[in-house]
């Protein structure tokens, strides 16, 4: 996945970030993890990480790989993208994605277009250094992503 693990670094430094990220209510709290469930089963982890108001990055994973390619991703792409403008007071959240990561980037390309295509050297995260596209969010796009999931069929529409 292109993760640099010298920042990955031990389970105990895993596990003292995934604690800090434990919502505390905090409007300033700078990353913020949400669970994925799936019929009361974690199956995945979503982490916010915010750095201002219009910055604001989110890592999204399904940790049961057997649940992967099965349209779970895209179908809770609105209801992730409405969740952090929820829980957080933000106005833009960054999509930075490998480009060779297929897998979340066709999820992507359902519902936000590639506004750049680059080299970064420090991406956000635990993620090593390569060449990632980005995707700009803002909280007047929720209504329109939730309109384009219905005219995809994934979620029902509205009467
Ligand atoms: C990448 C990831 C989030 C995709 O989630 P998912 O629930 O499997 O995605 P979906 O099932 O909704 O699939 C979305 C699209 O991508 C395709 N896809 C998914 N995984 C793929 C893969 N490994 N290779 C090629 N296409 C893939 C699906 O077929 C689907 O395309 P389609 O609707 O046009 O047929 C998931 O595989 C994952 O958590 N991977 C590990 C962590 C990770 O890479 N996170 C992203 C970091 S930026």
């Amino acid at each position: 996945m292109g993760v640099d693990r010298e920042l990955l670094g031990s389970s105990e430094e895993i596990h003292g970030r995934f604690a800090k990220a434990i919502r505390t209510g905090d409007p300033n709290q700078s990353a913020i993890s949400l669970g994925i469930t799936l019929n009361e089963r974690l199956v995945g982890y979503t982490l916010l990480n915010r750095y201002s108001e219009d910055v604001n990055y989110s890592h999204w994973h399904i940790i049961d790989s057997n649940l992967r390619r099965r349209g779970l991703s895209t179908a809770l792409y609105p209801f992730r993208i409405k969740a952090y403008f929820d829980v957080a007071p933000i106005s833009r959240l960054i999509h930075q994605t490998r480009t060779r990561n297929l897998g979340v980037n066709r999820m992507l390309d359902k519902f936000i277009v590639v506004s750049e295509t680059k080299l970064i050297d420090k991406p956000d995260g635990v993620a090593s250094p390569g060449e990632f596209h980005i995707r700009c969010v803002g909280r007047d796009d929720i209504p329109r992503i939730f309109a384009r999931a219905e005219e995809l069929g994934i979620i029902p529409a509205r009467g």
